[in-house]
């Protein structure tokens, strides 16, 4: 894919997020659809101005190993930031549940959305290409899922309010290529 195509993606998906209209029409699933598609775009294109319209500012995040215990937005995209850093990388997200609770539904107010929550499970795979002169053409590929939680922010500027507060990362299966990831 030529750079100035990539470059033209990230601006939109930029605008896109910054842009009012695009929340109108979308239901509360395809909100937190929204919230949970953002995240390839950030990781992939190390993208560190569109992590906070994927996870709260005090989110926390367990990709296991080095990545257990990501405590905080800034932990977090710093974190995952750098594990792609020597990587040109496609996160593939897949099978998708959201399960949202709706406040309203237990006999509060159903206009009133604050303190609305859900939980989402989210395949993906991962394919990791090393961009390191020292290990050319090595690569992995890794399945697995994100168990999240998240919640209703009264943010406006974007396609979404809904933003993850938790994220477990579940590895499936084992994985294919022969990088070995630090
Ligand atoms: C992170 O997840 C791993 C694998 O499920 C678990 O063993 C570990 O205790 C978790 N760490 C934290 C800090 O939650
Ligand atoms: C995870 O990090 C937080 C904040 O840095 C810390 O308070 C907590 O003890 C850590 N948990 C584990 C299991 O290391
Ligand atoms: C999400 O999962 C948590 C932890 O299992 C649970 O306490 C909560 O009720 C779930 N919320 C929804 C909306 O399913
Ligand atoms: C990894 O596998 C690729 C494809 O078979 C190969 O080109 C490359 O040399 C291997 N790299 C390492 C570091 O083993």
């Amino acid at each position: 894919m030529k750079l100035q195509h990539l470059l033209s993606v990230v601006a939109l998906t930029i605008s896109a997020a910054k842009g009012q209209s695009a929340t109108a029409g979308l239901t509360t699933w395809e909100q937190i659809h929204q919230t949970l598609n953002t995240y390839p775009l950030a990781v992939d294109f190390k993208n560190a101005a569109l992590f906070p319209h994927v996870f709260a500012p005090n989110a926390v995040a367990n990709y296991t190993g080095a990545l257990s215990n990501m405590t905080g937005i800034e932990a977090i995209t710093q974190g995952l930031l750098a594990s792609v850093s020597s990587l040109i990388t496609q996160h593939q997200l897949g099978t998708t549940t959201i399960d949202i609770s709706v406040p309203g539904a237990k006999g509060g107010d159903p206009d009133d959305k604050t303190g609305r929550t859900a939980n989402a499970t989210t395949y993906f795979t991962a394919a990791l290409f090393s961009s390191a002169p020292e290990t050319p053409g090595a690569y992995t590929i890794l399945f697995g899922l994100y168990s999240d939680e998240l919640v209703e922010t009264d943010v406006t500027d974007g396609p979404s309010p809904w933003r993850i507060v938790k994220r477990q990362l579940v590895f499936m299966t084992p994985t294919l290529g022969n990088l070995t990831l630090g």
